[in-house]
């Protein structure tokens, strides 16, 4: 082995184009999911703070954010992955689990719908867009992963596949603290993963090993950090402060670490990449 064979890759970032909503109306007033304590206060001020220099964050790093306009009454709105997936201008919307967050899919909707760059298919299954599905262009030509168990119903994936006309892998999510696939597994970069392997069925596990042989694995800590729920431009990836842990192996593996605070948005059960759709256009 020579000198160079030890060096990670260079990696490589690639813009992206991404929507995101601020949480002015952030509260925790209901509880579906193991996070969420509706009797321990949120400091909505600090949430927007904090909500603010992500967006800065992403900014910063040459990368485009659409806004949403946040809604009074829709205190979850500021999770903007839910709203929708998005592969090559094909926008295949939501339709969520909790009628406390039924009225989200609306506002992504007419996002959708009023911009040319985007072709919308309304959705007749339950799913919680990229809260449950990932998509990796340049894996297997061009496959989509996506989770079950807790929010997206299986059909919705063969929906997904049906809008999208790309393979989608369902994997099957076992633990309720990793209740969407976004906590649990995310895309590092067109071609790789980074997972917490407690978090799937014995079965989806080998599937994942089967397809990403060179994953980025992630223990239990990082996953209870958030860590996995980060956002990534190939080479920069924007991942919570508690996920210090998880970052050393990332950079271990040739990427850069940028790291950002989201504490008061992990009482509503989310960090980085949650607040963050990713759009194809
Ligand atoms: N409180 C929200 C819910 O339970 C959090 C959603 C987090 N979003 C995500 N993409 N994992 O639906």
């Amino acid at each position: 082995m020579t000198e160079r064979d030890l060096i990670p890759t260079a990696r490589q970032s690639r813009p992206r184009t991404y929507l995101m909503c601020a949480p002015e109306h952030f509260v925790v007033e209901y509880a579906i999911n193991p996070w969420m304590d509706t009797t321990a206060p949120v400091d909505t001020a600090l949430a927007v703070k904090q909500w603010d220099a992500l967006r800065q964050t992403m900014v910063d790093l040459g990368h485009t954010v659409h806004l949403l306009t946040p809604q009074a009454g829709l205190p979850d709105m500021v999770f903007a992955a839910n709203g929708g997936f998005v592969v090559d201008g094909v926008a295949y919307g939501a339709k969520f689990r909790y009628p406390q967050r039924a009225d989200e899919a609306a506002a992504h909707r007419a996002f959708y719908e009023s911009r040319d760059e985007y072709a919308f298919v309304a959705p007749t299954q339950t799913n919680e867009g990229e809260g449950d599905f990932a998509y990796l262009p340049d894996a297997h030509g061009g496959i989509a992963l996506a989770g079950y168990g807790f929010r997206t119903e299986p059909a919705a994936h063969a929906e997904a596949a049906e809008a999208l006309g790309r393979p989608v892998i369902s994997l099957k999510l076992v633990d309720p603290r990793f209740y969407h696939l976004d906590v649990a597994l995310t895309v590092l970069d067109d071609e790789n993963i980074a997972y917490y392997p407690g978090a799937f069925s014995d079965a989806s596990q080998r599937v994942i090993a089967q397809l990403f042989p060179n994953a980025v694995v992630a223990d239990e800590a990082d996953a209870l950090a958030f860590a996995l729920n980060l956002v990534s431009d190939g080479r920069n990836v924007v991942i919570n402060t508690e996920s210090t842990a998880f970052a050393a192996k990332l950079t271990a593996a040739g990427y850069h670490p940028v790291l950002v605070d989201l504490a008061e948005l992990k009482r509503g059960g989310g960090s980085v990449k949650c607040c963050i759709a990713e759009l194809r256009p």
